[in-house]
């Protein structure tokens, strides 16, 4: 099965990127959100990072044309009903996942791939909202942030995950430039299952004042190579969505290193959700990361 039409739940952060990286694949793409002001907005996203590369030189005007044409809103289900795959990239809560599952079921013909970009939740969970038949067509695609820049797709199978369902995936991801790993259905599948309990460290030594904020990071970033800080890239995250990361996590393994730092939970219950809010770790403007903000 050859992926030509891609639907995609959510157009947040990751379903912006998701859809942009199949849009310049060549796919024809339509993102549904769940009202007119936060489509406009998720579309927005693309639009300008694509303006953005043609500003660069990248990109040619030509090159742009066809990527727009290729892309499409919508606020209704079944505008979805003709598409091969349908990612879901809405907010890591299993019930609202569930509901879009159901409504998704109904409307996509018998051979769609339905796919979830969960960070943390168990795939095989999402399959009470789907018919029997519809299982062998139910995978886990787990894109990483900044979509268009990270090259890493995991492909999560079920017990019931047909073959040729995980042979398209691999093609897909393919088309888009991507490397794809299989990993298993077990709650932050592989890298999230290793980096979720160092970013949770990190915030509890920022916690614990083990040292600041900055010097965290450039611990890190210098003394080990890494891109960015443990801190910085909660930021980048989200904090929000680490926390609900960290819930399924800790409640799925019961480890105390999964657990929820109060910290954490704090900056959350402040509104301080990282970059999407203008404020975390670090105050943010726009995409730059500002000074470090007193915890
Ligand atoms: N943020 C990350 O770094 C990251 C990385 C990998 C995977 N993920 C996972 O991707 C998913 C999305 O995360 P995000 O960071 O993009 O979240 P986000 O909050 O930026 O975006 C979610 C979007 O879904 C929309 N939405 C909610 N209900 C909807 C519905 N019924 N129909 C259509 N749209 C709906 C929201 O309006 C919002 O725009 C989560 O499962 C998350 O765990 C996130």
């Amino acid at each position: 099965m050859d992926i030509q039409r891609v639907g995609i739940i959510g157009c947040g952060l990751m379903g912006s990127g998701i859809a942009q990286c199949a849009a310049e694949a060549g796919c024809r793409v339509v993102v549904k959100e769940a009202d007119e002001a936060l489509l406009t907005k998720g579309l927005k996203r693309i639009h300008g990072a694509w303006d953005r590369s043609v500003a660069k030189g990248k990109v040619t005007e030509e090159q742009r044309g066809g990527w727009l044409k290729n892309l499409s809103g919508t606020l209704a289900f079944p505008d979805l009903a003709d598409c091969d795959l349908v990612v879901e990239a809405i907010p890591e809560r299993l019930d609202l996942k569930l509901q879009a599952f159901t409504e998704l079921d109904q409307v996509l013909g018998p051979a769609a791939i339905l796919c979830t970009n969960t960070s943390s939740l168990s795939v095989a969970q999402l399959s009470p909202a789907l018919a029997p038949h519809r299982l062998p067509r139910l995978a886990g695609l787990h894109f990483f942030n900044p979509v268009p820049m990270m090259p890493l797709v995991e492909i999560i199978r079920t017990l019931a995950t047909a073959e040729d369902t995980l042979t398209a995936l691999r093609t897909f991801v393919q088309k888009l430039g991507k490397t794809a790993v299989m990993a298993p259905d077990a709650p932050g599948f592989i890298v999230n299952r290793l980096l979720v309990p160092y970013l949770l460290d990190a915030i509890r030594c920022a916690e614990q004042r083990l040292a600041t904020v900055e010097d965290i990071d450039i611990g890190m970033k210098l003394g080990c190579g890494h891109p960015m800080g443990p801190l910085y890239l909660s930021d980048f995250i989200g904090l929000d969505t680490m926390l609900n990361v960290a819930e399924v996590m800790f409640d799925a393994y019961g480890e105390p290193r999964f657990k929820a730092p109060s910290l954490l939970r704090q900056l959350v219950a402040a509104g301080r959700l990282g970059r999407k809010s203008g404020s975390g770790f670090y105050r943010w403007e726009g995409e730059k990361r500002m000074e470090a903000l007193p915890i």
